[in-house]
This record gives C-alpha cells, sequence and structure tokens, in this order.
C-alpha cells in the first residue's frame, strides 16, 4: 500500500519527523516533487539529521527515490549522500531519468529574478535554490533531464540549444556581463558539458537512475510498502496555494501520481495524511491573516513603525520552535493557527488521517488561538456590478482561503480562544497515548480534527522520534 505525506500549510510542518515515525513499515520513500529547496529534519536517539533532497526514509536504511516531478541538483544530491555517509548511514537513492536537471545557470537566474523583483518589493523569498528556473524549463520544454545526462550526445545538443539562450537572457534583458558572475563557467556550454557528462558516469556507474514508474509497480507489485514525502505544503504549491508567493510544484497529494507515474488510483487507495504544525510559520513573503508581530523584509508591510501586533508572543513561539531557517537562519514568520486555510487544505489533498506537530510548543501559554474563519475587510468587489458569483462581499465570513492572493490579503481573522495548557513530561505522554496529552491541548486538537472532519493519526510533542503520540500506523 502507499501512504502519501503531504504539508497541508506552509512548508516546515515536521514532514520529516512524520516519515521517520511511520518509516518502519515502509519499504521505499519517494520524494514527487521539488528539489533541495526542502529542508527536512529527523531526529533519533539524540542524532539530528537534516535532509534537503536524500528521502527521510534513508535515516532507516529505506531505498530512496527522486521521482520524475522533482528537479535534481547532482551537486548537492552527492554531497549530501557524502553528508549522511559520515553521520554512518548508507543511503541507497534511485533518481527518475524523467526527472529535471537543475543547472548552475538556474540558481543565477533564480537570484537575478529575486533582485530584479525586489527592487517593486515583488520578490517571493525563495530559497535561491534554481527551483523556479528549473522548473521554467521544464514547462519550456528546453530542460535537461537525468536521462539526457546519460548520453553525451543528447545532453550537448540540449546545452546548445539552452544556454546561448540564458546567456541572452542575462545579458540583454537583464543587462549584467556573464563574465562578472561569480562563476562564469556556470554559462559556458563546454564547461557544463564536461561537468554534467561526468556526473551522468556517476549516476551510471552506481546504477542510480530508474524509470520511477516501473520501479515503483514492480516493487508494489512485489507487497512492498511505498511512502510518498512531500516537500513544501499545500499553501505553496503552484497551483493550490497563495500565488505568486509559491514554489513552482505541486506539492498536494495529487502531485505523488503525476510525481512519480504511479496512478492517481494508487495513491487514492493509500493514506494521504496532512501534516500539521499546531501553529504557522512562513518563510519569505505573502499574505498571513493570523500572523503574530512580523518579521522586516518578509512580513508585508510590517516594519518598526508597526509594531504592536503581539511581537513578544511571537518571539516567545519562535525561540520556543527553534523557528529559523534551516539554510540561511532567518527567523522564520509566526501565527497562530488559520482554519480556513486548513479547510481549503483537507479538500484539495482529501486528508484520510491527520499528524499534529509541535504541540509542546504551544505549552505554557495562558490562551492559545485558532483564526477559526475571516472577515472580507473590503467593499470594492461587492460595489462591482459583474462581480464574478466566486468573489466575496465585504464583511462577508468565509470559512475557506479565497482564490486570489489578493482577497486572502483583506482577510482578517475571526479568533476563538482556547485555554492554555502546562509544559508536562513529553516523552511520557507519547508513551502513555493520546489521553495523556493534557486536556486544554486534547480540546484543541479535537476541535482541529473536528473542523476538518480527519481522524488525528499521530501528535508531535517534541522533534525526537520517540517524541509523538502515535494514534494510528497508517500501514
Ligand atoms: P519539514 O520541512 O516539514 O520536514 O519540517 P522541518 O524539519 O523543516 O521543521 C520542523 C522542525 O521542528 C524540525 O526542527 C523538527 O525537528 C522539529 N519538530 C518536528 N516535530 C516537532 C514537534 O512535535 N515538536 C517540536 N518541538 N519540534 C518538532
Ligand atoms: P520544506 O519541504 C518552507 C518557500 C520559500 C519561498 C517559496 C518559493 O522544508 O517544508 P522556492 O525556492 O521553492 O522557489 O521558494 O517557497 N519554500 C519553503 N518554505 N519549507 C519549504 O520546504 C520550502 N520550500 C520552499 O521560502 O517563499
Ligand atoms: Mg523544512
Amino acid at each position: 500500500m502507499t501512504v502519501t505525506i503531504v504539508g497541508s500549510q506552509l512548508g516546515d510542518e515536521g514532514k520529516g519527523g512524520i516519515v521517520d515515525v511511520y518509516g518502519d513499515a515502509a519499504d521505499v520513500v519517494v520524494r514527487y516533487q521539488g528539489g533541495d529547496n526542502a529542508g527536512h529534519t529527523v531526529v533519533f536517539e539524540g542524532d539530528e539529521y537534516k535532509l534537503s533532497l536524500v528521502p527521510s526514509g534513508a535515516v532507516r536504511g529505506k531505498v530512496g527515490v527522486l521521482g520524475n516531478g522533482c528537479v535534481v541538483n547532482p551537486r548537492t544530491l552527492f554531497d549530501e549522500i557524502a553528508t549522511l555517509q559520515e553521520k554512518g548511514l548508507d543511503p541507497n537513492v534511485r533518481v527518475a531519468e524523467r526527472a529535471h536537471v537543475i543547472l548552475p545557470f538556474h540558481r543565477i537566474l533564480d537570484g537575478i529574478e529575486e533582485d530584479v523583483k525586489s527592487e517593486s518589493d515583488q520578490e517571493v523569498g525563495t530559497t535561491g535554490r534554481g527551483i523556479g528556473p528549473t522548473y521554467e524549463d521544464k514547462a519550456g520544454r528546453r530542460g535537461v533531464r537525468v536521462g539526457d545526462l546519460l548520453d553525451p550526445d543528447v545532453l550537448r545538443e540540449r546545452l546548445e540549444y539552452v544556454v546561448p539562450q540564458k546567456r541572452a537572457l542575462i545579458e540583454d534583458v537583464y543587462g549584467l556581463e556573464i563574465d562578472d558572475l561569480d562563476d562564469p563557467d556556470a554559462l559556458d556550454v563546454d564547461a557544463l558539458f564536461e561537468e554534467f557528462r561526468e556526473i551522468g558516469e556517476r549516476l551510471e556507474d552506481r546504477n542510480m537512475t530508474v524509470n520511477a514508474s516501473a520501479f515503483l509497480t514492480d516493487a508494489m507489485s512485489d507487497g512492498q510498502n511505498v511512502m510518498f514525502e512531500g516537500a513544501q505544503g499545500t499553501i505553496i504549491d503552484i497551483d493550490h496555494g497563495n500565488y505568486p508567493y509559491v514554489t513552482s510544484s505541486n506539492p498536494t497529494a495529487g502531485g505523488a501520481a503525476t510525481g512519480t507515474g504511479l496512478s492517481p488510483g494508487v495513491i487514492g487507495d493509500g493514506e494521504i495524511i496532512g501534516i500539521v504544525k499546531a501553529y504557522l510559520t512562513r518563510v519569505g513573503s505573502g499574505p498571513l491573516p493570523t500572523e503574530l508581530g512580523g518579521v522586516v523584509g518578509d512580513s508585508p508591510g510590517y516594519d518598526e513603525s508597526t509594531e504592536g501586533r503581539n511581537e513578544e508572543l511571537a518571539e516567545d513561539i519562535r525561540e520556543e520552535g527553534g523557528e529559523y531557517g534551516t539554510v540561511t537562519g532567518r527567523p522564520r514568520r509566526v501565527g497562530w493557527l488559520d482554519m480556513p486555510m486548513l479547510r481549503h487544505s483537507a479538500r484539495v489533498n482529501g486528508f484520510t488521517g491527520l499528524a499534529i506537530n509541535h504541540l509542546d510548543v504551544l505549552a505554557g501559554l495562558d490562551e492559545v488561538k485558532v483564526g477559526h474563519s475571516y472577515t472580507l475587510d473590503t467593499d470594492e468587489h461587492s460595489s462591482s456590478s459583474n462581480r464574478n458569483d466566486s468573489r466575496s462581499d465585504d464583511g462577508e465570513e468565509l470559512f475557506t482561503m479565497p482564490p486570489t492572493t489578493e482577497e486572502w490579503a483583506k482577510c482578517e481573522a475571526n479568533f476563538r480562544t482556547f485555554e492554555g495548557w502546562d509544559e508536562v513530561d513529553w516523552a511520557a505522554v507519547a508513551e502513555d497515548g493520546y489521553d495523556a496529552i493534557p486536556e486544554n491541548a486534547r480540546a484543541y486538537l479535537d476541535y482541529i480534527a473536528d473542523e476538518v472532519d480527519t481522524p488525528i493519526y499521530a501528535v508531535g510533542v517534541g522533534p525526537g522520534r520517540e517524541e509523538t503520540v502515535v494514534v494510528e500506523d497508517p500501514f
């Protein structure tokens, strides 16, 4: 059977940890989208493993697959495998021949485009890993696929087509000199050919490339359990998230089918688990109706003059939850749980179960709030005579996210307040089970499960494998 792990919010919900918790029964762990923009953490016996590209099942010695929906930077893949080997693991990673390759110029273009956008405050706050530019080339039918690295003639042909276009883009559109870039070789066909042909040989020597669809179908025919490890989250999905403040792939459950070559029926026959952080964090720009405090540069319209939005509380949660970017160390934006967001997420993904993480982080607060619904704070749309019916009226109470980011930005959260719960011995709670969770915290969890009509499968009460209350094992 299959179990699909999906981020229900804005990423960093603790997906890696849940993959690890349920990973014992899995034989293969598969990433189906994204690339090394992800940062997934597994904590086991005091050791912390940070994974960007290698599926988190590596910590338990499971076979990892990077599906065709992924974008793969081979440099970071090999570096990460080496780092994990130094930690005593032996990652067995297969890469789909249909997956697209992040080439060095994709990172450069990611940086240039963010710089240009920042001049008019439109930057997304990407991870700078070249994710967007690589998916652009995939959709533009000028990308280089992993399979292309195995055939020197095809690789050269692809590079000779795409590289001059990128040079022209950088020089003629952005007005930059290639020779002034940190790495001019990133736009040199011969240098790229040499490096990536050698990478192709390495992938071949290590028998790392596969037809993911056939590989996974065979595994399932052999009775193996397959786990899909979504990266990012539903609200930064390119279709279902708050465009344009999104990543360039589909973290939502449907992506597990298109991103691997297994049918939607296979994915739908399995379990789809929504990973929920008990509050919200966001890296980068875009609206956040339940935001507490703000991060200058990321929170729209927030600067020193707009202070007075519960900064202290935001700081407490940020410190307690260690909410700083894994790569950049920049503070993550923090907010209360947002139910319209979760209702949208549950509908889009068809969750069969929820794993609610970080319950321990909220312990010790007098009260815990939840954005239960929104009130749309504008009369702009209602005054329009030929208004589309999907648009909401001023003052209307909304229970799900509106489809446009502009409308979402005009939503004010209507809060419900829950009584707080004390800090307890969470490891003991994890051992004793759901009923050992403090009563007020259970009221909070039960409310979430009721609102999205989905049972709770697990509750995270700390970062470690043993700090999870397992209610249901999906396998
Ligand atoms: P992912 O990208 O969804 O895999 O999540 P990240 O690894 O980026 O961020 C989650 C962070 O919270 C990591 O440092 C985890 O070790 C940690 N974490 C996960 N679950 C819990 C939990 O229930 N409680 C606490 N305190 N930390 C958690
Ligand atoms: P995991 O898998 C949180 C965000 C970036 C930016 C936007 C686009 O660890 O949950 P990109 O580099 O993908 O083009 O950036 O998406 N973002 C994430 N935020 N967790 C992630 O991954 C993210 N991956 C991308 O901050 O706002
Ligand atoms: Mg992360």
